[in-house]
């Protein structure tokens, strides 16, 4: 499918994101994760429409289902396998069966690959393989260097768990950037407090380089709530783009599509949202006026 030359369009009307003086764009190749402990934050969702955007945008993408309680990512995306060849998974990254290519599958989307997972990746966590916290880190790594410098992908996209589990740390470990969704309306500061203590230990401990490039702020809406959580994560994190991402219904269909929302329905606003965000995040990237 290679629908992706239609451009979006969208209302005129697009939510503001709140940028930081300091923030500046990425550049690819970069590694993203998703992450949020909380259940229905939008980690599955964002990771699909950033991926969309950034594959109509012409990057190379690769999205790593890494939440083995759902695979809705897996769900959605359906891997393509060859027919007749063992099928691998990130489980089989983790337990040193397959190299991350070996795991990596197209998709019926133009420019999007992944790297598919089922309910046997819960075995990372209670069998705790050799290495596990930087599996992820050393499987790009090695990827990168049998490429000869060049990354087979310009991004890629891990979608998290909802849990701060083993899998949950290597992916944050393996990441450039992590982008935190928050439901609006389903907020939880418990829940938010210990997400950022995990953000700053993998920094302190097993990932330097890893920032918080945005926040999501997913089921948005016009109201003084809303408002004051925008305010809330650009306190949380002041480094971070805070990007709202107004509520549609097409977001909820789309899945049961088998489709991003950008090409189910290119015209709502989440659609259109979400390609602004891509755009703030990443450099290199038209966005549509
Ligand atoms: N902008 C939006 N407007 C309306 N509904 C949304 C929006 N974004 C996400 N949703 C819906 O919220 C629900 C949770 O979203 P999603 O599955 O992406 O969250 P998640 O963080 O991946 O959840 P889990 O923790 O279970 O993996 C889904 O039904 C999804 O369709
Ligand atoms: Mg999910």
């Amino acid at each position: 499918m290679t629908a992706w030359d239609e451009s979006t369009s969208y209302q005129a009307w697009r939510p503001q994101i709140l940028l930081p003086s300091t923030f500046r764009k990425a550049a690819a190749p970069r590694v993203f994760v998703v992450v949020n402990q909380k259940g229905g934050a939008g980690k599955t969702t964002s990771t699909v429409e950033l991926a969309a955007a950034w594959a109509a945008a012409g990057y190379r993408v690769r999205v790593i289902d890494a939440d083995h309680q759902e695979a809705a990512l897996s769900a959605w995306l359906v891997p393509q396998y060859p027919a007749g060849e063992p099928q691998h998974s990130l489980r089989s990254v983790f337990f040193d069966e397959a190299t991350l290519a070996e795991a990596t599958y197209p998709t019926r989307f133009k420019g999007i690959d992944v790297v598919p997972s089922g309910v046997d990746l819960s075995r990372v966590e209670y069998e705790r393989p050799i290495g596990a916290e930087q599996a992820l880190a050393a499987a790009l790594a090695q990827e990168a260097e049998e490429a000869g410098g060049r990354a087979p992908y310009d991004v890629t996209l891990i979608d998290g768990a909802p849990s701060l589990g083993l899998v949950t740390v290597a992916a944050l470990t393996s990441a450039d950037e992590a982008l935190v969704p928050i439901k609006v309306g389903g907020l939880d500061m418990k829940g938010m407090a210990s997400l950022h203590r995990t953000i700053r230990s993998v920094q302190r401990k097993t990932n330097p380089k890893l920032r918080v490039g945005a926040v999501l702020l997913t089921a948005w809406d016009k109201s003084g709530f809303a408002r004051q959580l925008a305010t809330k994560a650009s306190e949380d994190y002041p480094e971070a783009a805070v990007c709202p991402i107004r509520r549609s219904v097409r977001a909820a269909e789309a899945p049961l599509a088998e489709e991003p929302v950008r090409l189910y329905a290119p015209d709502s606003a989440p659609a259109g949202d979400y390609d602004q965000a891509a755009g703030t995040i990443l450099s290199g990237q038209e966005t549509a006026a």
